[in-house]
């Protein structure tokens, strides 16, 4: 029961609050032990896969449209993904659902739960993006990179590991190798279980997330500004690749899990929390990583709120602020040095555009094309030069933009 509260209340932080999902675990699961914890992440999880089904077969079964945020829609969206999908009991689903209602809800909700039964009421699979997303995707990509995230983000991800150093992944006897210092594993439980955790041999890290700061090479100890650099993936990246790293965040929480990350895995790195948008270093540096906030579309088979939550406003004002930050720290580099902009976003306005508008602002930069040695197997270069990383590519990874640029 208390799975299926949490499930609900999360789902309520998304849709109507608007709140990343994983910042409403916090509050949502946080007493909850770890089985009903993640019960209901992937309750809630696959209602926002199948949200738009969900309600077009609740739709199809009122006369009047229940709102939408009612409690009732959400207990049947809730119910519904849990017996069409997920397997559950009926029994099961009906008693800890119905519980959450009283009245002409609870009446009304059990009928519709008969009735999915019944007349044996299937979902779609794979399941739909929303429709806002395959309209964008399918504009910027075609329709066969919606076809395939589609896909994608039917399955449960696999976990990728990237290891401190070939040693370290040599060690290491489970899964495949797709990049050097990689191991993707199909699914793991617990990650702290894993052999090596505790030694800080390895971190969780996307497969096309690890392809940024390895498009910086080998550090020899030259300096490098790390921008927008928590939790910490990238940061632990270079300083493995002998980088004398600053790492620079304007959230003090997430610098302090950074922190952590860096005393699990023995790694160093010079930690300040600041913004961007006022901040200045003492000096120029040999290389900048700028790992820019966006809007993690690129992310979505992990975190299916993102395609609910995110709009084109969103979009263009992380744009906005992309293109101010990628503008200060260009000033940053010494000259012939490197910059390597990212953003874990499948939209163009937040990869292609902003390198198009700063390369048409910034005189003498140029784009230092990746080489296919430099990126995992499988993974095609743009042929601008950047890698752009689409729910169609094999392996499957997140979506990415990455470039990397060459100082005047
Ligand atoms: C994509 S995440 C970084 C992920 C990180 N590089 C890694 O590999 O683990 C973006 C980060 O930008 C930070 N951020 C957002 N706006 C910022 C600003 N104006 N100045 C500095 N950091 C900012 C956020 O706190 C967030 O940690």
């Amino acid at each position: 029961m208390a799975a299926r509260r949490a499930a609900l209340a999360l789902l309520d932080a998304v849709l109507r609050r608007g709140e990343p999902m994983d910042r409403a675990v916090h509050a949502a699961c946080q007493r909850l032990p770890s089985d009903d914890r993640a019960l209901a992440i992937a309750i809630a999880g696959d209602t926002l896969r199948w949200l738009d089904p969900l309600d077009a077969l609740i739709d199809s079964a009122t006369e009047q449209r229940l709102p939408d945020d009612s409690k009732v829609r959400a207990v049947l969206r809730t119910a519904l993904v849990q017996l069409l999908h997920m397997g559950v009991a009926p029994h099961a689903v009906v008693a800890t659902s119905l519980a959450a209602l009283v009245g002409g809800p609870r009446r009304l909700a059990h009928a519709i739960l008969s009735r999915a039964q019944r007349d044996g009421w299937t979902l779609p699979l794979p399941p739909p993006l929303p429709a806002p997303v395959a309209a964008r995707w399918g504009a910027a990509w075609g329709a066969s990179v919606v076809a395939a995230a589609e896909l994608t983000w039917a399955e449960p991800p696999p976990l990728d590991l990237r290891f401190k150093s070939e040693q370290a992944a040599s060690e290491f006897d489970d899964g495949e190798r797709f990049a050097p210092q990689h191991r993707r594993l199909a699914r793991a439980g617990r990650i702290e279980m894993l052999p090596g955790y505790a030694e800080g041999n390895w971190w969780v890290q996307d497969l096309a997330a690890g392809i940024a700061a390895d498009l910086l090479g080998p550090g020899n100890g030259h300096t490098v500004l790390d921008l927008c650099a928590a939790p910490g993936g990238k940061t632990m990246q270079l300083a493995a690749a002998g980088w004398q790293i600053t790492a620079i965040d304007s959230s003090s929480k997430r610098l302090e899990r950074l922190r952590e990350n860096l005393a699990r895995t023995g790694l160093d790195a010079e930690l300040a929390v600041a913004d961007l948008r006022s901040y200045t270093p003492s000096q120029p540096v040999d290389a900048i990583l700028l790992d820019a906030p966006c809007s993690a579309t690129g992310t979505f088979r992990r975190h299916p709120d993102v395609l609910h939550r995110i709009t084109d406003a969103d979009i263009a004002s992380l744009a906005q602020l992309q293109a101010e930050l990628l503008a200060r720290a260009a000033r940053w580099v010494k000259p012939g040095g490197l910059l390597v902009y990212a953003t874990c976003s499948l939209e163009p306005a937040e990869g292609e555009e902003i390198i198009r508008g700063f390369l048409a602002n910034n005189q003498g930069w140029r784009i230092n094309p990746a080489q296919s040695g430099e990126v995992p197997a499988g993974v095609a270069i743009a042929t601008e030069g950047w890698v752009r990383t689409l729910p169609a590519s094999k392996p499957v990874l997140d979506g990415f933009f990455i470039a990397r640029l060459t100082a005047p």
